[in-house]
């Protein structure tokens, strides 16, 4: 259409709504922080119908993390194309799978379970012991009161064979206890101070729940799930729990790192001395949760001075700025380019969420709120964290190319 001979009245009726429209569809199908990223266009080769699965086939499969909601639509679709593993995000957890004595609910996990069967895909099992999103029933006494530690272990085993069984052959790995070690700098403090360990009078309940669900499941990989595994003090703890439990033949496959990381965290070296650390135990390593946040925590203020955040008005969110999809494009290329050096002793990398459309960090101040050792009660903080290799369009970013293209 040329535009100097437009007759101004008839045509501007139809023109202007005409330019209205294509320039509503040009922001409509833009994600919100477009990045026009330094990563060089030339890399992206790909082939069109390969996925994660795909490229890393000679390595350990590729797995995410799924809720009811990622079963349909285009959440799924995207799985089925570039997964060959799931984990329940939440629906095979001691809470919501047992809420009181005797009842079960079944319903959520035999979905994702026949999910994963009918599209050959393997399951990792979620968790079987935790302190978090736990059956609170289960530390009641029979009359409201204090439960004995015979009592809790009976409760844990029964819970354990009920659910370890009823997947028994569907579910090739399970994470038996999650987050069991403790999170502060003592070094003498190895293990969290749970209902479990408290009501146990100790770390008895660890080794129980690895023998029950070696009982119910002979053939399931058993693994030990922790978060924060890279960082030194914590590392050792951990290695001195698992040192512990094959010391007493406890029927261990492996151990979970969970990887919820940062931009600069954990460095190339805290990551390999973890895993050199736990294989030389003779264990295998499953990286359980990874995402990587843009969030980046802001410096502690030095002691007696008021911190900048409380003196500065809010600044806007950058969003995923260029500046920081280079740093995530860098961590995730070292993170995989290490996870493929050790394939030997990696069977599987997990990601936590399906894309940056909904990321439980999101909720966690983008994982500045404590992130996977916030607690429960911990403020609800909405900001987007951005931490995966699908963007809010459910697009490969840039960063995918930067884990599949070596
Ligand atoms: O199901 C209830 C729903 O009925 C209720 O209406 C709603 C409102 O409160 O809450 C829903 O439960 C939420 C549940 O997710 C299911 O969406 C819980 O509040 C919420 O706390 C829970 O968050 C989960 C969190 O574990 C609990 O600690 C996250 O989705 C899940 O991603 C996260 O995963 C953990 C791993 O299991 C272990 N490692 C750390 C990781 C991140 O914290």
């Amino acid at each position: 259409m040329n535009f100097s001979t437009v007759n101004k009245k008839t045509d501007r009726g139809i023109l202007l709504p005409a330019i209205a429209f294509i320039i509503l569809s040009f922001v409509q199908c833009t994600p919100k922080h477009k990045v026009v990223s330094s990563f060089k266009a030339s890399t992206i080769a790909g082939h069109p119908d390969k996925g994660l699965k795909d490229y890393y086939k000679n390595y350990f499969p590729i797995g995410v993390a799924v809720s009811m909601a990622s079963l349909h639509g285009p959440d799924s679709a995207l799985i089925v194309k570039e997964f060959n593993s799931i984990t329940p995000e939440n629906d095979m957890k001691m809470g919501p799978i047992h809420p009181s004595e005797n009842i079960y609910n079944w319903e959520n996990a035999d979905k994702i379970v026949d999910f994963a069967v009918s599209h050959h895909i393997k399951i990792r099992g979620h968790n079987l012991c935790w302190h978090n999103q736990e059956a609170a029933w289960m530390f009641k006494g029979p009359n409201g009161g204090a439960v004995t530690k015979e009592l809790l272990l009976q409760r844990l085993k029964d819970h354990i064979f009920a659910v370890a069984g009823r997947y028994r052959g569907k579910i090739y790995a399970w994470d038996v206890v999650n987050e069991a070690v403790d999170d502060s700098d003592d070094t003498t403090q190895i293990y969290r101070k749970s209902n479990w360990y408290n009501i146990c009078n100790g770390p008895d309940f660890i080794a129980a729940a690895f023998r029950y669900a070696h009982e119910a499941d002979p053939q399931a990989k058993l693994y030990y799930n922790d978060y924060n595994s890279e960082h030194p003090v914590k590392r050792e703890k951990i290695y001195k729990l698992l040192k512990k439990l094959i010391e007493e033949h406890v029927p261990i496959d492996g151990v979970g790192m969970q990887a919820h990381w940062k931009l600069n965290d954990p460095s190339p070296d805290e990551l390999r001395k973890a895993l050199d650390e736990v294989t030389s135990l003779g264990l295998k390593v499953q990286f359980t949760e990874l995402d990587i946040t843009i969030r980046v925590p802001q410096p502690t203020p030095a002691p007696g001075t008021t911190p900048q955040a409380a003196t500065m008005p809010p600044a806007t969110d950058a969003g995923y700025t260029p500046e920081l999809e280079a740093r995530q494009i860098a961590q995730y290329k070292m993170a995989f380019d290490i996870f493929r050096q050790y394939k030997k002793f990696i069977t599987g990398v997990t990601f936590w969420n399906v894309s940056d459309r909904y990321s439980w960090l999101d909720g966690r101040g983008g994982g500045l709120m404590g992130g996977a050792a916030a607690g429960l009660n911990t403020p609800r903080v909405i900001k987007k964290a951005y931490p995966l290799l699908f963007d809010e369009n459910r697009q490969r970013k840039n960063a995918y190319w930067s884990v599949v293209n070596f």
